[in-house]
């Protein structure tokens, strides 16, 4: 798949913001600060197109990107991160909760964990979460450059471990600095915009 155009299009903290029409989408989710935004601009092959931070909590709506005017991509606010405050934490669950619950046109849920950690328990809750509603997920094991070719096995390991994949789930290992994974993900957005 060629990346012809890609816009960010509307930033929503609610339901009547969503951008109108069928086409499909494709969330990201993950704990603040495992490069979510890095992994739209990698994905767009664009520089800064989604604002990153090395501090956590940079993004706090619900970003849809518009992408080949055929389906969207949306960034979403971080969880997990203690220095972000309780109330701001609980506002952004409510928000990707309200996403979540009645949006038919949602094909696919990336979530990303950092490739070196083991998955925590905000990971798994969200994935529960997830699959609570039925949601096709691949996990995107992300940061693969910070680690050598002998801890990679390992660290896959401790993921497929600690998550239990459903049938149907996978794993993509990804960098944004050195855009591993990038086409097969890219593979994956092609499959999914098509069906459902
Ligand atoms: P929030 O918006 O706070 O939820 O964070 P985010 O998940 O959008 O993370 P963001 O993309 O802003 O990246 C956080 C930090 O990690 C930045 O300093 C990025 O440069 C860095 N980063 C992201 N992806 C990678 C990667 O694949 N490799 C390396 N080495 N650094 C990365
Ligand atoms: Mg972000």
């Amino acid at each position: 798949m060629t990346i012809k155009s890609a816009d960010l299009e509307v930033l929503a903290t609610r339901r009547s913001q969503y951008p109108e029409g069928a086409n499909a989408e494709f969330l990201l989710v993950g704990r603040s600060n495992v490069g979510k935004s890095s992994f739209i601009n990698t994905l767009l092959n664009r520089k800064n197109l989604a604002h990153t931070s090395s501090r956590p909590g940079k993004t706090q709506t619900l970003n849809f990107y518009c992408v080949n005017n055929e389906f969207y991509l949306i960034d979403v606010p971080g969880y997990g991160y203690a220095n972000v405050d309780k109330k701001t934490q609980q506002k952004f669950g409510m928000m990707i909760e309200e996403y979540l619950e009645k949006r038919t046109q949602l094909r696919r849920v990336f979530m990303l964990v950092d490739f070196r950690i083991k998955p925590t328990e905000d990971d798994l809750l969200m994935y529960n979460f997830l699959k609570y509603y039925n949601l096709p997920v691949t996990i995107i094991a992300t940061k693969a450059d910070k680690i050598g070719g002998s801890k990679k096995e390992k660290c896959l390991r401790q993921i497929m471990d600690t998550i239990d994949l459903v049938v149907g789930d996978d794993i993509i290992v990804f960098s944004s600095v050195t855009k591993l994974g990038r086409e097969e993900v890219l593979k994956k957005i092609h499959a999914g915009k098509n069906c459902g």
